[in-house]
């Protein structure tokens, strides 16, 4: 796959104001993506469960107009949010030699999140693959000629270079991003449906998010990745990443939950280890993720219950466990966990189909 690929050559015709809306949900990695290479090309390949419940709801409104420059103003809620122009700016940019009719509207960004705002759940996945999925639908009106499997692997494309993980929420399930020799087809440029077959256990896998932290982490997402540069175990953890995918290819296939737990935790930590091996160095887990970790290791011992944890790049812990299980392990995040949480706060989600248009 080339980036030439998604530079429009189609014929295109006049289309007036109107609107487009999409929501899309923000997702968990399995095996994560920590360092890459200019133009947002990850250091190794990486795998998620799309999430359900945790998503972004966005609408693009659009009037034609004809000054060379990027015009449009972003909601959140309802109000006009200047903090998000900078970002969105930034997105326009990388992406106009993809979508260069950008230039030829004014856009009102209508956007809101169905978590709550600074759960210290990054929206930056669901909000950037919202907005990506939404541009290439307004290439479907103006381009004829596109067919529906290229405009989500552009829509997948655009949304990696707002932000990279972004581009594994457009599809549901468990979507692999990056290039790894075991899976035919798999590219640095776009996340793309894992093409195994999936045992039924991970397909309706179940993920509760405990919010430890609510607040603006110490370090950004972007910070960190360029940590990885000179990192004195970049290397390995590289191939611990690939042999991760190897590993994991099997095991979704038969269901093995305990070596998924296996990887997945591995993953957690060694992620967290780069971090806290970095120069310099940081730790974005707090107390209360260790408090969380420990109790699920020890209910995990006690009743044989398949339930494991992962992070993202913050405190809060992604709780991981097939749905079969959903009455047991609520009780115990209601009963021991939720006091490790602020406020007491949790989202319970679970595996699912990735973004949907929204009826206007
Ligand atoms: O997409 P970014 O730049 O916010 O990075 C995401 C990194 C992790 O969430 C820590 C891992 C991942 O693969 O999602």
């Amino acid at each position: 796959m080339l980036v030439e690929e998604f530079i429009p050559n189609t014929p295109s015709k006049n289309i007036g104001s109107g609107a487009i809306g999409f929501s899309s949900p923000s997702n968990i990695a399995l095996v994560k993506y920590w360092g890459k290479r200019p133009h947002q090309i990850p250091a190794n390949p990486s795998i998620s469960f799309t999430l359900s419940n945790c998503k972004t709801n966005t609408i693009l409104r659009y009037t034609p107009k004809s000054t060379d420059d990027f015009s449009f103003d972003v909601f959140l809620d309802g109000n006009k949010q200047a903090d998000f122009r900078p970002k969105i700016q930034q997105f326009f940019e990388r992406i106009l030699p993809y979508a260069p009719f950008l230039k030829s509207f004014h856009f009102d960004i209508e956007t809101s999140n169905t978590f709550p705002h600074s759960s210290g759940i990054a929206s930056s996945a669901s909000g950037m693959s919202a907005l990506a999925i939404c541009v290439v639908a307004l290439e479907e009106l103006i381009c004829i000629d596109l067919d529906s499997a290229f405009l989500k692997r552009k829509a997948s494309f655009l949304a990696r270079l707002g932000s990279g993980s972004a581009c594994r929420s457009i599809e549901g399930g468990l979507v692999v991003w990056g290039k790894h020799n075991s899976i035919f087809g798999s590219s640095d440029l776009v996340g793309f449906q894992f093409p195994f077959e999936v045992h039924p256990v991970f397909k309706d896998y179940q993920d509760a998010i405990l919010l430890v932290d609510k607040g603006e982490k110490q370090v950004s997402s972007s910070v960190g990745h360029n940590l990885m540069h000179n990192h004195s175990y970049a290397k390995s953890r590289f191939e611990q990443a690939h042999k991760h995918m190897d590993q994991l290819i099997p095991i979704l296939e038969s269901g093995a939950v305990q070596e998924f737990m296996n990887i997945v935790e591995k993953e957690a930590l060694s992620l967290h280890a780069m971090m806290m091996s970095s120069d310099p160095y940081f730790i974005l887990m707090k107390p209360n993720t260790l408090e969380i970790i420990n109790s699920i290791w020890a209910f995990r011992k006690e009743t044989q219950i398949p339930v494991c944890f992962t992070l993202d790049a913050g405190a809060n812990v992604h709780v991981l466990y097939p749905k079969q299980y959903t009455s047991e392990v609520e009780h115990l995040i209601k009963g021991q966990l939720s006091v490790y949480c602020q406020n007491g706060q949790y989202i319970l989600d679970h595996v699912g189909l990735g973004a949907e248009p929204i009826k206007i």
